[in-house]
């Protein structure tokens, strides 16, 4: 599971379900500004209660602060944070978005766009999310894995897709990629794209961890809002094409906590029955078909 506030009445509830939790560590601090003398203060109750999960359940890191893609300097006083959070509560891997969170707003260099922004996927921006990536890795020595956003407005004439983008920067760095299903059914919805073939063009061997969620129609746009369980079509994927990744190491379900009383304490327990389910039988059919890793 996704750990958002709601969650520690889930892991009360039904704790032998969540094999782990998923934290964003950017909630567990306040960030004034790169300029502000005391630029971060921390969320010490938050911190501590993840520090008892950590005692139970293991951990993973999910950033939304780093904003790989973006053509500026990796924010070094936020990585510190970051590898300050994977010290205090042992990450078993960290991931970021391939998403662009900053951008140059006039005189700010590093304004905060409140939203992912799309990125271009050419040869130079590999070149940038290859750099960071490596950086990384170096600061907190544990497996990199980069998510597939939702796009808003896709960006013409791309010199690759993403799955060949993330494709090569595997080749080039060893990044993992967390494959969100409800992004890209929302990509289907939105901008037209085929789910079979981007889930055939990925390199089965990057994908290490898969995202559900469930989200609402926004007038004609359909959003990520992680608001409802995981709609039916995203099940199907992950039934067909989990068996095809053989490095797949986790299934992670994210809803935001303002949600939490649409979804129901019966509907999320009954969303991680499911996923077990459906993990359960990725297993079996690997183990009755081993060549399918190879397809
Ligand atoms: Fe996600």
């Amino acid at each position: 599971m996704l750990y958002n506030p709601a969650v520690p009445a889930v892991l009360d509830a039904a704790g032998e379900l969540v094999d782990y939790v998923e934290v964003i560590p950017d909630r567990l601090w306040y960030d004034f500004g790169a300029d502000a003398a005391d630029r971060f203060a921390h969320v010490h109750g938050a911190i501590a209660t993840l520090r008892r999960h950590a005692e139970r359940h293991v951990l993973t890191g999910h950033g939304i602060g780093l904003s790989l893609p973006s053509a500026m300097p990796l924010d070094e006083a936020m990585l510190d944070q970051v590898a300050a959070s994977h010290r205090c509560l042992d990450y078993r891997w960290y991931s970021e978005h391939l998403s662009m969170f900053l951008t140059p707003d006039g005189s700010i260099p590093d304004a905060q766009a409140g939203m992912g922004l799309p990125m271009v996927h050419d040869s130079e921006t590999l070149e940038i999310v290859g750099q960071k990536v490596r950086r990384l890795q170096d600061a907190l020595d544990r497996p990199i894995l980069l998510e597939n956003g939702t796009i808003f407005s896709a960006i013409p004439d791309p010199e690759m897709s993403e799955p060949e983008f993330m494709n090569r920067l595997h080749a080039q760095t060893g990044c993992g990629m967390l494959l969100d299903l409800h992004n890209l059914y929302a990509n289907t919805l939105n901008l037209g794209w085929s789910a079979d073939e981007y889930l055939r063009a990925i390199d089965p061997d990057v994908v290490i961890e898969i995202h559900l969620a469930g989200g609402d129609w926004l007038r004609s746009h359909y959003t990520d809002s992680h608001s409802r369980r995981t709609p039916g079509p995203v099940w199907e994927w992950l039934t067909e094409w989990g068996p095809r990744f053989p490095n797949l190491a986790a299934i992670t379900f994210e809803y935001h906590e303002s949600y939490h009383s649409r979804i129901g304490m019966d509907g999320v327990i009954e969303e991680l029955e499911a996923m077990h389910a459906c993990a359960s039988r990725i297993a079996q059919a690997r183990a009755a078909e081993p060549a399918l890793a190879l397809c």
